[in-house]
């Protein structure tokens, strides 16, 4: 009876929907995505054009009402789903059901050097965003670590060109699976926040195409839909509407068919907005309706002064429409696409996946053997430092997160031990109290009282009775720190903390330390640490993470994303003209110029042969691994020539491929990442001593022996030719280096290219 009925229903509703026939094209999500663009473009008037390309509200861009095509919603990004804000204010709009899950920020998910978690984020936040009904997820950010005081280095994918590449890719796809596009940003050479929206970032071709744009293009030959300019300008114009790098890049030399999107306020000047390949408006009148007499979404570049030069001819209907296309095709391939995606958003498997990411991102720097930790029952932990119980989800800027709840350090050892083991906790310094950003408040109480020499001394007086001292500092999300907007003014440890570590090693206990943070620290105090963990903002479960690595519940497998260095002015920036930039007659930005070219991080420490402090690539684990039986499949090979800027990242046939065995020769299972460096000492142009070309990350149960492989294309062994605008393998010898991080080679196999 009861099925009878629902077939009834079923018939009676086939009955009175439109069959896929009737339906208008673009609303038919059978159609092809184009057929359905131009179907919904030739019913459009003018005006509703117009009103598609800038925003309507601080996270919104209008849709086409009266066709019933939806408004696009975006949201930050890039570590988990932004809380609402208000319609035309930066304000939180107060909602109590949008506390999301926070992931590790990027550089953790970097640190995993891992393929499989990076789509995993992708594919969690992804739900998330969706479950929100966000249609634009704004990230991920895959800017360069050119300089360690970037202080957005946390929001994005470390030093490394392909290390990024290679990640974005599975988080994009991972995102976009959902129904969301993923807005990969800021495009481009935007890297520092001192002065990020009036310095001209003069870069030579080679090393745009070597260094700046790769991950960026992988992104978009791996499905992007959305693309964010940046603040700064290149080429004397600022990258929101950067005719070589929409036009010509991006649209023409790509293929990229999503939508570019502004960054919140980088748009300039209205006849470039609308000929430079900008398709979105966002964020130009921060202050919304309160900053102008009318409705200031009209003033915005793209909106009346757009509409004005429609009228009066002095702008095209063609370049509008391809602009309207490209939204309409987001559209289509988000919350109109057919597809049903519903999501779901702080789900016992999103905590997991944060979990995870998080602790095997975690970078072991150094083991005298004091971790994992080994505490007698009825023993104690002194637990010192700031970031052992700070909140590090809210704060650094537009990536600030309300999440549903974080684990902070302290409470995850205390839920390890569960009362067997005491453990302290001592301030040691104070370094940023605030507890609130953007109206998100963690609800801590951070106020202190003491002075710095009284917190050093209760915390050195707290260790007599400790087994062990465990030192958890670092940086946090305050300005100056790893926050956008603004630039660290050092690489060495902030607040005095240098001295509180010396005071505790001092004291003759055992000493861990870990530094949080997003960026590279100098620590010139690491020989008086007996281990050093390498941490980052681990978002929702960061405590957790951490304390399953120092307990020795997830052995550490983390890499190193970055250089770091042993001193600020070992690194390739050295002049006030590469950063923060200088001002020049006749120039009306900041001109910074990048004359270290493409040496940044391992390729210029390596070069130059300055040591640093721990290499690119670097990384600990509790077990071993050997390296044996390095090969080439073949000693000559063919593929010398040249490659366009047109083919796609990773579509080139494979020229070789190399082999290695890698053995776990310790007692506990581990991961390894096997990394293959390629060196081209016969180039008849400066190339860097090596250069990442590919990495696998290996499980290994005690004893156990794999062999790792990799597959070298032309691009691999290419540099970038700026005359001819085109990439060159040249013939002569090849080096293929495989090894545990950049500086720690294990075996090394040649081959000839002919
Ligand atoms: C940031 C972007 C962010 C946007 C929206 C800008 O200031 O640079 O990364 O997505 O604001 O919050």
């Amino acid at each position: 009876m009861k099925k009878l009925t629902l077939f009834a229903l079923a018939t009676l509703v086939a009955a009175c929907s439109p069959k896929s026939s009737d339906l208008p094209v673009y609303l038919d999500a059978s159609k092809p995505l184009d057929e359905r663009v131009e179907d919904a473009l030739s019913r459009m008037t003018l005006e509703e054009k117009v009103a598609m390309t800038h925003a309507q509200s601080k996270f919104s861009s209008p849709g086409v009402p009266r066709l019933g095509i939806p408004e696009l919603w975006h949201t930050d990004g890039p570590h988990g789903i932004r809380p609402e804000v208000l319609w035309d204010e930066w304000d939180q709009a107060g909602w109590t059901n949008d506390s999301c899950t926070a992931f590790p920020a990027l550089v953790n998910l970097a640190a995993t050097w891992d393929r499989e978690l990076a789509r995993l984020y992708g594919d969690c936040i992804g739900q998330e965003a969706r479950y929100r009904e966000k249609d634009i997820l704004l990230g991920p950010g895959v800017n360069m670590g050119r300089t360690p005081l970037n202080g957005r280095t946390f929001e994005y994918m470390g030093e490394d060109p392909y290390l990024a590449a290679q990640l974005v890719v599975p988080y994009v796809q991972g995102v976009q699976a959902n129904g969301v596009a993923a807005c990969v940003k800021h495009f481009a050479v935007n890297n520092q926040e001192t002065r990020r929206t009036a310095t001209n970032s003069v870069v030579d071709d080679r090393t745009m195409y070597e260094i700046y744009l790769p991950a960026f293009k992988a992104a978009v030959d791996g499905g992007a839909w959305a693309i964010m300019g940046s603040y700064n300008l290149y080429n004397g114009q600022f990258n929101c509407h950067n005719k070589k790098l929409l036009c010509d890049i991006l649209k023409d030399e790509w293929g990229f068919d999503g939508v570019v999107i502004s960054d919140w306020g980088g748009c300039r000047d209205d006849d470039q907005a609308i000929v430079n390949g900008l398709d979105i408006e966002m964020g130009t009148w921060t202050n919304g309706l309160r900053g102008a007499a009318s409705d200031s979404y009209q003033n915005y570049h793209l909106a009346r002064p757009y509409l004005e030069r429609l009228r009066d001819g002095r702008a095209t209907e063609e370049v509008l429409n391809d602009k309207v296309r490209r939204i309409l095709r987001t559209v289509f391939r988000t919350s109109m696409s057919g597809e049903v995606h519903y999501g779901s958003f702080t789900s016992p498997e999103h905590f997991a996946a944060a979990r995870r990411i998080a602790s095997d991102g975690l970078v072991l720097l150094k083991n005298d053997g004091a971790l994992p930790l080994q505490v007698p029952e009825g023993g104690k932990i002194l637990l010192v430092g700031e970031n052992a119980y700070k909140m590090m989800v809210v704060g650094g800027g537009s990536s600030n997160l309300k999440t549903k709840y974080e684990v902070i350090p302290l409470q995850a050892l205390h839920e390890a031990f569960d009362g067997k083991v005491r453990v302290q906790w001592e301030r040691g310094y104070v370094g940023d109290a605030s507890t609130s950003f953007d109206r998100v408040d963690t609800g801590q109480d951070l106020t202190e009282s003491r002075d710095a020499q009284t917190l050093i001394a209760d915390a050195v007086a707290a260790a007599a009775d400790a087994d062990l001292v465990l030192f958890i500092g670092g940086l946090n999300k305050g300005a100056n720190q790893d926050n956008e907007g603004t630039d660290r003014t050092q690489i060495e440890l902030p607040y005095g903390q240098e001295e509180v570590i010396r005071a505790l090693a001092a004291t003759g206990k055992p000493l861990v330390v870990v530094n949080i943070s997003g960026s590279p620290v100098a620590m010139p105090w690491a020989d008086v640490a007996g281990a050093i963990v390498q941490g980052w903002y681990g978002g929702t479960e960061s405590g957790h993470a951490l304390v399953d690595v120092l307990t020795g519940t997830v052995n550490p497998s983390g890499k190193l994303p970055f250089t770091v260095p042993c001193r600020l002015e070992d690194g390739p920036i050295r002049t006030e003209r590469q950063y923060p930039g200088i001002q020049v007659e006749g120039k009306p930005y900041w001109e910074e110029y990048y004359d270290e070219g493409i040496y940044i991080g391992y390729r210029w420490y390596d070069t130059k042969g300055i040591p640093v402090q721990f290499p690119f690539g670097y990384g600990l684990s509790y077990t071993t691994f050997e390296y044996s039986d390095a090969k080439v499949a073949r000693a000559v090979v063919k593929g010398a020539g040249k490659t366009a800027v047109t083919e796609a990242t990773g579509s080139g046939k494979t020229v070789q491929t190399v082999t290695v065995r890698v053995k776990n020769t310790g007692s506990v299972a581990g991961a390894e990442v096997v990394q293959l460096y390629i060196a081209d000492p016969e180039a008849s142009v400066d190339r860097p001593a090596k250069e990442l070309k590919g990495f696998r990350k290996v499980f290994l149960q005690p004893g156990e022996t794999k062999t790792v492989s990799f597959d070298l294309d032309r691009a691999a062994l290419s540099w970038f030719d700026a005359e001819g605008h085109c990439w060159v393998a040249e013939p002569g010898t090849f080096q293929a280096l495989v090894g545990s991080s950049s500086a720690d080679i294990r075996a090394t196999a040649s081959f000839e290219l002919k």
